[in-house]
Formats: structure tokens, sequence, C-alpha cells
């Protein structure tokens, strides 16, 4: 496996895969990977001849009160797991490469990157394309995965890889999750053993509205189970909820009612200091 930070070296790299024929996935990431992070690059490694991670803390995506500086971090680790898992690159840039001396271009889907951690995170999503365009451009990929637990992120590059024409396809990999539910997480690693055992009442508020939506035939009104939900997590020791909503899995509106392909999708924050997301998919 080969570690590369500049941007001249990692083009030269690739173009001479191309060269060969070699077809070329990329798993965008900022590092500190958990078996969620690998099971993308273990995909990676069945749907291309190269798999590429790309490990970059991007600073752009990240609000002023939000945890950029306590990002956490482990290159050596990353980079054995990495390797574990039958990554071919990883591309890890310094931000001054970037992000050149006052650029001025960004990169923004408009509509999908409202609600939901839109509302949560204003200039989050713009972040994420930017640097995400940035990373196609360079590395060039046939094909890039991205995690479902960060559904809204997932349909936002979508929607901004067809409207650019980025040659890429872009691939959906199932949530990733603990052995009691709670989706993996770089943010996991703040959780104190207190924090780590309320933390999963997000996955059982999620899952108690899957479960009421499969014991009936109905088409259930959203607002009350979700409600509920929000009694559920808000009841419990640290946790109150950003959101919880009941969205269509590919255009993200709310449904009033669940009917169709949907998904419950949420975010809690625990103490004020780590905020977690997660969301299930639920059909009727
Ligand atoms: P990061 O949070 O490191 O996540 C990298 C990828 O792993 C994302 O596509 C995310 O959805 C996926 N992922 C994280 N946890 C997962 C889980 N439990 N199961 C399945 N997939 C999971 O998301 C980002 O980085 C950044 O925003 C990035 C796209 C790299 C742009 O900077």
């Amino acid at each position: 496996m080969i570690i590369e930070s500049t941007i001249q070296k990692t083009r030269e790299l690739v173009g001479s895969w191309r060269k060969d024929g070699q077809s070329i996935c990329l798993v965008p990431t900022m590092g500190y990977f958990h078996d969620g992070h690998l099971a993308l690059m273990q995909e990676g490694t069945r749907l291309a001849d190269k798999v590429i991670v790309s490990l970059f803390v991007n600073p752009t995506q990240f609000g002023p009160n939000e945890d950029l500086e306590n990002y956490p971090r482990d290159p050596e680790g990353d980079a054995a797991k990495a390797k574990q898992a039958g990554v071919d690159l990883i591309f890890c840039p310094n931000v001054s490469d970037m992000y050149l001396d006052e650029d001025q271009t960004v990169v923004s889907v408009e509509e999908l990157s409202k609600g939901m951690c839109g509302d949560d995170r204003p200039g989050h999503f713009s972040g994420v394309t930017t640097v995400v365009c940035k990373l196609f451009n360079i590395l060039q990929p046939d094909c890039a995965i991205f995690g479902e637990k960060d559904l809204q992120q997932l349909l936002v590059i979508k929607q901004m890889a067809r409207d650019l024409h980025f040659p890429v396809r872009i691939i959906g990999h199932e949530i990733v999750r603990e052995h009691d539910g709670l989706a993996m997480s770089s943010r996991n690693a703040y959780l104190n053993s207190q924090e780590r055992e309320s933390a999963l009442v997000l996955f059982s508020a999620l899952q108690m509205i899957k479960k009421r939506v499969e014991e009936t035939q109905e088409h259930l009104k959203s607002a009350p189970l979700i409600e509920e939900s929000c009694r559920m997590i808000n009841k419990q020791t640290g946790c109150s909820v950003d959101y919880l909503t009941v969205v269509d899995e590919e255009t993200l509106q709310a449904k009033e009612r669940i009917k169709g392909n949907c998904r419950v999708a949420g975010a809690i924050k625990i103490n004020d200091r780590i905020r977690l997301i997660d969301n299930i998919s639920v059909r009727s």
C-alpha cells in the first residue's frame, strides 16, 4: 500500500493505473477508521482493480464551534487497517494543498443540503461537496463509496455528481453497527461509558418506529411516532434531540404518513458536546 500526500505524485500514480486500464474506486474519509470505514474499503476491492482511500480532515465542513481541532486522528493505526482491508493508496493531502491561498470556488447543492443536518450545521454540506469535488478531480475514480449512515451526505453527493456530469458512479453502503446496534462513528470515541450507554437511545427510538410500522397494515401518521420517540430520547440522561424526521428515501422530503420507502433519520446531542446521527429504513 502506498501513502502519498502530494497532489502531483498522486496524479502521476493514478494516471499510470488508468493507462494500464485499471478501474479505480475511491473511499473518501476523515480517518480514525472503524469497521464501517473498513467495510466501505472492502466493498471497493470487490468493485474495482484499485482502491484509493482519501484521508483528509476537511476544515471547511466544520462550523466555528465544532470539533475540528479535537477530531480524533490516528494516521499510523489507520494505515495498518487500510492495508489489511486491501487498499492500494492512501491519499492524505495537506490543507494548504487542497485549499490554495485565496481560493474562491465553492460547490453547493441547493435544495438537498437544506433541512436535517443542514439546519444544524450551516455550510457543512457545501464544505463536503467542495472537498469531494476536488477529490474527484484529482483522483478521477470510476466509482466512489459513501455510507448510508450519512444519508443526506450520500444524496447530496449523488446530486452533485449528476449535476456536474462527473463520470463517477456513486455507491451507498449500508450502516455498520456495534453489536448492540449503535451506528459506528469516529465520534463514538468521545463517549465515556455513561454516554456510550445513553447514545444507544437513538437507535432504540428509530427501531421503535420501525416496529410500530411493521406491526400494522396501515400507513401510520409520522408526527405521533416522532413525538413519542423524541420523548424517549429526551428522557435519557444527557440526551437531547437535534432533529428526528420521516423522509422519502430518495428525495428527503418529509412524509406526513409512512408510505412507500421511507427513512426515519435523526441526530442527538449528548451532554451538549457530542452529536451523533443515525437512520433506519422503514417500508409500508
Ligand atoms: P467520515 O465521517 O470519515 O466517513 C467516511 C465514510 O464512511 C462516509 O461515507 C460515511 O458515511 C462512512 N461511514 C461512517 N460510519 C459508517 C457506518 N457506521 N457504516 C457505514 N458507513 C459509515 O463522511 C465523511 O468522513 C466526510 O464528510 C467526507 C465524505 C470524507 C468528506 O470530507
